[in-house]
Formats: C-alpha cells, structure tokens, sequence
C-alpha cells in the first residue's frame, strides 16, 4: 500500500531539497529554480525565522507543488506549520504525542530515527515511513540495508549528511522512497542569491 506521504514524495524527482531560508525574499526564487528541474517536493525547516511565513506563501503561489515542513519539534509547532498549510510534517526525532497529532489532523508525518527502537514506535503508531537522521551518522546505506529483513514494511527517507556523491546509493536501495538534505540549497548560495549555480547543482542531481 502506498500511503499518503509515500505518494506525496514520489512526485516529481525522489530527492528533497530540505531548505533552511535565510530571509522570505528567497522562497519564490528558490522554488522556481528547483522546481525547474523537476523538484516538486519542498521541505522547509522551522530552523529560520521566516519559515512559516515561507510555507504560507509557497503554499498559496506555487500550488503545484508540495510543500511540507521540516524540523518540527513539538505539539505547538505542528499546529503552526498546519496553519501555514503544510502539507507534510518531518520531524528529527520520534514522539509519539506529536505523531499522534498528525494523525488526528490527517497529515503526513515523518519522525525522524536512528535506532530499531524508534523505528519500532513508529511501526506501532501505523506509519510505514521513516526519515533515518542523520544519515551518515546513522550508518547510511549499510543502516538501511540491515533494516529491511526485520522491517520489510517501513521506507526510509534518509537525510542529514547525504550529498549529491552519495545519493543515488541511497536511491538505489528497495527500501527507500526518497532522500532529501540542504546541498541542493547551501547557505552561501541562498544568501548571495545565487540561483545560477542553485540551478547547475540542481540539473546534476
Ligand atoms: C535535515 O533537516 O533533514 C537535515 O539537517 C539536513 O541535513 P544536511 O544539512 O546534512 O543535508
């Protein structure tokens, strides 16, 4: 079965670009440029200010896309990131309170883990995907790959630590249903606002 955060992530390229906005100027150009080049699904973290004002306006201008909200830590940031309209929720850990929030509010939840444990809760609360974070930290493909005998059902969406040499070893994996991670939109560049280059590590991924 395929479920309603697995469909959502599965349109346009598997890879989301997760983006940490530096000022709300950004979010159209950077939208459009990685839009351009087959990204249609977003993950905006709550690590900038500007960031519930940036789902809110992707939201309403760029309706064919999918915009979802990263780094959501609590009750009270689900609730704001619903009211932005959020299509998605990431989260870097796994509370179960918060999940079940989602799932009263029928929205897309991923927790984050990295241990069986974590992946355990989230089996139980229902879900079959999880976002393995950080990655690289986490053991990466190999993580992945000894999941899957014991956790045939659940998918993985690893980020933190994946880059553009790595993630097709990702993508590769049976068990992955997409990637994600913030080298499609470095700092520097969305300071600068240097959507060219953007653009060039886009079209290469
Ligand atoms: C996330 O929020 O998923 C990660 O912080 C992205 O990690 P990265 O910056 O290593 O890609």
């Amino acid at each position: 079965m395929t479920t309603r955060f697995q469909e959502l992530a599965t349109q346009g390229k598997p890879i989301v670009p997760v983006i940490a906005l530096p000022t709300l100027e950004c979010a159209l150009p950077l939208a459009d440029t990685l839009s351009s080049c087959g990204f249609k699904v977003l993950e905006i973290t709550l690590r900038t200010d500007c960031a519930l004002d940036a789902i809110k306006l992707l939201v309403e201008s760029r309706p064919e896309l999918v915009i979802g909200a990263g780094t959501v830590k609590n009750r009270q940031q689900l609730e704001q990131t619903l009211d932005a309209g959020a299509q998605f929720i990431v989260s870097p850990g796994t509370d179960a309170a918060m999940i079940q929030q989602a799932q009263e509010r029928n929205v897309a939840v991923v927790p984050g883990v990295m241990t069986p444990s974590e992946i355990m809760v989230a089996e139980n609360l229902g879900l079959d995907t999880v976002k393995l974070f950080p990655a690289a930290l986490a053991g990466g493909t190999d993580f992945i790959r000894a999941m899957a005998a014991v956790f045939p059902a659940i998918k993985f969406f690893p980020t933190g630590g994946v880059t553009e040499d790595d993630v097709n070893a990702y993508l590769a994996l049976p068990n992955v249903i997409c990637a994600g991670g913030t080298w499609l939109s470095p700092a520097g560049l969305l300071e600068r606002g240097d959507w060219n280059r953007i653009h060039e590590i886009a079209q290469r991924c």
